[in-house]
C-alpha cells in the first residue's frame, strides 16, 4: 500500500498541514527540530495507535490544544480508504474510515499497516523486556486487530489482580478473596492464553525472516535468532529447587515445548501455574507469571545479544526485526501480498557505510519507502527517488526533485 495525502491539525509541531505522497522511494530532508519525525510519527499512529517515542497521547496534541486529527487517505491496489483519527485529551479516541460515522479508534487498526525504523530501535536490543514485548504485540496486532482486544481484556485483568494482591500484601486478604481471586486467575489465564499461543506462533513466523535479514545486512559470519522466553515455561520447568518457588509443589506439569500446546491448554497450565505461585505473588503483591513477564530472547551466533553485541551487530539486529515484520507482513495472507508503508526515520545517520548501502538495497524496492534524513549526505547512492525539503510547516514542492 501506499500513502498518497497526509493532513494533520494541532499535531506536535503542525497547526496544519496537508502533504502528497508517491510511491515508491521519498527523501525528506531537513535540518533537526523542523518536524520530519513529527510527520512519521503521525503515519506510524494511525497504524499502530501508538507512538515510537512517548508512551501517553498528550505531547502528540499541538501545545496548549486539546484534539489533534490525523487523516490520511491510503492506496492499495485499486481501493483507496480515507482514514481519519481523532486523538483527544480528555477523552477516547475516535476513528472515521472513509468519512462514516466515527468508530471506536482500535477499529481501525490493520488498515493502515507501517513498519517504522528509528533511532529508538536500539532499545529492541538494549532496552528492558517490555520493548520486545511491545514489539511483537505491534506486529500481531497489525496482522490481527482482534488481538488489540486480547491485549486490553489482559491489561485490564493483571491490573485488578494486581490491585487484590496487593491488598493481601497489606494483610486484609480473607477468604473472600481468595474466592475473588480465584475468579481473576481463570480471566486472566485464559486471556494470557490467548496472547501467548498468538505470541508464539508470531515468534516462529518471524525467526526465518530474521535469519536472512541479518544475513543480508551482514557478511554473514553470523546467525540470528530469537527465542520466546515464556514465564510459564519456567515454572513448568521448575523441579522445586530454584530458591522463587521452592516451598511450593511441583503443580505444572512439564512439558518440552509450549508451542505443541492449544489455547485451551496454555489456559489450564496458567491456571495450575497461578495457584502454584499464589502464596510468592501474595508476599510480593504483584503477578508474576503470565505473559506481561515474558521476553524474547535475542540471539547472535552463540550468545545473547543482549550484553554481548557490538555497536554495529546491535544496529543489524535492530534492522533484522524491523524487515523481519515487514516480509511476515507482506507474506500475510490477509494483506493479500500489500506490502506495508516502510518508514525509516533518521536511520542512515546511525548506520556505518556497508550497512547503509546493504539497508538502502533491501528497502528500495518496496511499495512505498519513506526516509528523513537531516542532511543529504546521510542518504547512500543505491537510494535512489524523490528528495524532498521539509522546511517550516510542511514541504517545499519547488525545492523536491
Ligand atoms: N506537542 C507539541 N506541540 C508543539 N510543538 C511540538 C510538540 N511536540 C514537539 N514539538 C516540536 O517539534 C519539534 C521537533 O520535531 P521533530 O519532528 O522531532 O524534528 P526532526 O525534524 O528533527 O525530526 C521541536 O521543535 C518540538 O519543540
Ligand atoms: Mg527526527
Amino acid at each position: 500500500m501506499y500513502l498518497e495525502k497526509l493532513s494533520l491539525t494541532d499535531f506536535r509541531s503542525y497547526a496544519q498541514v496537508d502533504l502528497s505522497f508517491e510511491p515508491g522511494v521519498t527523501v525528506l530532508v531537513g535540518y533537526n527540530g523542523i518536524g520530519k519525525t513529527n510527520l512519521m510519527e503521525a503515519i506510524g499512529y494511525l497504524a499502530t495507535l501508538s507512538s515510537h517515542r512517548v508512551s501517553s497521547d498528550a505531547p502528540l496534541l499541538r501545545f496548549g490544544t486539546e484534539r489533534a486529527l490525523i487523516r490520511a487517505k491510503l492506496v492499495r491496489g485499486e481501493q483507496s480508504t480515507v482514514l481519519e483519527l481523532e486523538i483527544n485529551g480528555s477523552r477516547a479516541n475516535r476513528g472515521r474510515i472513509n468519512r462514516s460515522n466515527p468508530v471506536r479508534a482500535r477499529d481501525i487498526l490493520g488498515i493502515c499497516q507501517t513498519v517504522l525504523f528509528a533511532p529508538e530501535d536500539l532499545a529492541l536490543v538494549k532496552g528492558d523486556p517490555s520493548n520486545r514485548r511491545r514489539f511483537l504485540d505491534e506486529l500481531l496486532v497489525s496482522l490481527m486487530p482482534r488481538h488489540s482486544a486480547t491485549r486490553t481484556d489482559y491489561d485490564r485483568v493483571l491490573k485488578q489482580r494486581n490491585a487484590l494482591l496487593k491488598s493481601g500484601r497489606t494483610g486484609k486478604f480473607t477468604a473472600g478473596h481468595e474466592a475473588t481471586l480465584d475468579v481473576w486467575d481463570q480471566h486472566m489465564a485464559k486471556a494470557g492464553a490467548e496472547l501467548l499461543h498468538a505470541r508464539l506462533e508470531l515468534v516462529e513466523r518471524i525467526r526465518p525472516h530474521l535469519r536472512e535479514a541479518y544475513a543480508q545486512l551482514t557478511d554473514g559470519s553470523k546467525e540470528a535468532d530469537a527465542i520466546y522466553r515464556s514465564t510459564l515455561q519456567d515454572m513448568m520447568d521448575d523441579d522445586g529447587a530454584s530458591p522463587g518457588f521452592a516451598a511450593e509443589p511441583a503443580a505444572v506439569e512439564r512439558v518440552e515445548d509450549l508451542r505443541e500446546l492449544s489455547v485451551e491448554d496454555l489456559t489450564e497450565r496458567y491456571v495450575q501455574a497461578f495457584a502454584a505461585s499464589r502464596r510468592k505473588e501474595l508476599e510480593r503483591g504483584v503477578s508474576l507469571v503470565g505473559p506481561h513477564r515474558d521476553d524474547v530472547e535475542l540471539i547472535l551466533g552463540e550468545a545473547p545479544a543482549k550484553g554481548y553485541a557490538s555497536h554495529g551487530e546491535t544496529w543489524s539486529m535492530c534492522l533484522s526485526l524491523r524487515l523481519a515484520s515487514y516480509y511476515v507482513m507482506l507474506d500475510d495472507a490477509r494483506t493479500g501480498g500489500s506490502a506495508p508503508i516502510l518508514i525509516l526515520d533518521d536511520v542512515f545517520a546511525e548506520l556505518d557505510v556497508q550497512r547503509r548501502r546493504k539497508l538502502a538495497a533491501i528497502v528500495s524496492g518496496a511499495e512505498q519507502v519513506l526516509v528523513t534524513a537531516a542532511v543529504d549526505a546521510d542518504i547512500p547512492e543505491e537510494l535512489a527517488g524523490r528528495r524532498v525539503k521539509v522546511v517550516p510547516g510542511g514541504i517545499d514542492e519547488s525545492e523536491s526533485r
